[in-house]
């Protein structure tokens, strides 16, 4: 390839002498970004892929309900790639009982951290006095995404002002050591821009090349993987390429995660940004498909059941109204449906019982107290992937 993305610049820390690397900023140059047949062929599949999704968006009855499903998916597995054990039960159990069950809360909290940090962006984004997509809006973001993490100091909504590393058990093994932190403040500055200037590349080239430079910058203590995974959700809509966050990408990086990791490093070492590209375009497609098709399963799983539902004989309204709160609340509990029916709690149990009844809610604990109710079937359709390990 030969092409140079970056230089070396020696410091030292914790006593070693070692190379940090200094990325070029974006975009490629010497040579620029050579486009060539695959690529293209696989940027017209993963733009193809995307409208479909869009569309998909536009044309599903209530965008609500799928949207919070596929938002706590991303999460689940953003926050995965990483180690945190929590599955996406484990989220929906806790957000129903307000206990995980088989992980640790934290684990659990930290996923929730991540929600709360893309809500937060996206509504910045969208109000008119909010901020714009801005190394302030990501800072803000990891705030909230750091927020009361356990163990040494995250630095939440802070760019790092010591050396950090990737992999190994100090700078002077490591695979990677991302650039010296008195350069922070020029690199990101380069990076928001070109998120703002005019370029002639495909935006979804863009928000590939972002997402490896930020990576390579490695701004934060911690969290970079998930705030730049974050990053490309909120291109994507501010490119109007997804009008919402229903792609979720992270599961194609989990499923292919040494390529993940390869891929973003030889970009540093060979100046290899096509074949990192290639990886995400291709990412973009596969993901975009399951996902318009995940959102079709679950829409028919939705209208046979609501006709067996509706279809029985001693059917109550109660029953008819916690079924439409199920997409959003798949994993429930008596008080939860008291709560979500605004309802006494003989008329929720008579609800969830008809639910059973059905054969679309089952108890999964066993247990004679503090019972937990699923809607299995639903569930089974969206955790495709988001098991831990
Ligand atoms: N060799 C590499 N070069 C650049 N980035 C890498 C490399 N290997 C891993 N990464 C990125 O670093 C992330 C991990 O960084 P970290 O700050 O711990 O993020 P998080 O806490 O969100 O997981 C990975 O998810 C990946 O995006
Ligand atoms: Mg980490």
């Amino acid at each position: 390839m030969g092409r140079i993305v970056g230089a070396y610049e020696q410091t030292s820390t914790a006593g070693e002498t070692i190379n940090a690397f200094v990325p070029k900023p974006l975009p490629p140059s010497n040579p620029p970004l050579a486009m060539d047949a695959e690529l293209s062929s696989l940027l017209q599949r993963a733009e193809t892929a995307i409208a479909r999704l869009k569309l998909a968006g536009t044309m599903v009855p209530s965008l609500d309900w799928l949207l919070y499903s596929f938002v706590r998916k991303e999460a689940v597995v953003s926050s995965q790639i990483e180690g945190t054990q929590a599955t996406l039960v484990d989220l929906l159990m806790y957000e129903a009982a307000g206990k995980a069950g088989t992980v640790d809360d934290e684990d659990v909290k930290q996923v929730c951290n991540y929600i709360d940090a893309l809500s937060y962006a996206r509504k910045q984004m969208r109000s008119k006095n909010g901020l714009p997509l801005s190394l302030r809006l990501l800072n803000e973001a990891h705030r909230r995404l750091m927020k009361n993490v356990p163990g040494s100091n995250k630095r939440p909504g802070e760019i790092r002002r010591s050396q950090n590393w990737i992999g190994g058990t100090r700078p002077g093994n490591a695979v990677y050591v991302p650039p010296p932190p008195h350069l922070l403040g020029d690199l990101m500055g380069s990076l928001e821009k070109y998120i703002h200037v005019k370029d002639t590349l495909p935006p979804l080239i863009r928000a590939g090349l972002l997402h490896v430079q930020f990576e390579t910058i490695h701004p934060y203590l911690d969290g970079n993987g998930r705030i730049g995974r974050l990053l490309i959700t909120l291109l994507l809509e501010h490119w109007g390429l997804l009008d919402v966050p229903l792609l979720y990408l992270s599961l194609y990086f989990k499923r292919h995660r040494a390529e993940y990791y390869k891929r973003l490093n030889v970009v540093r070492t060979d100046g290899d940004f096509e074949g990192w590209l290639k990886y995400f375009l291709e990412g973009i497609a596969v993901i975009a498909d399951e996902t318009v098709e995940t959102a079709q399963k679950l829409f028919a799983l939705m209208s046979d059941d609501r006709n067996k539902v509706l279809s029985m004989r001693a059917t109550s309204v109660a029953s008819i109204r916690l079924f439409e709160l199920l997409p959003s609340h798949p994993i429930i509990t008596i008080a939860k449906a008291v709560k979500l029916l605004k309802t006494t709690k003989p008329t929720a149990i008579k609800a969830v019982s008809g639910l059973i009844e059905a054969g679309i809610l089952v108890e999964t604990t066993g247990r004679r107290r503090d019972r937990v109710y699923c809607y299995e079937a639903y569930l089974n359709l969206l955790r495709a992937g988001t098991e831990s390990g």
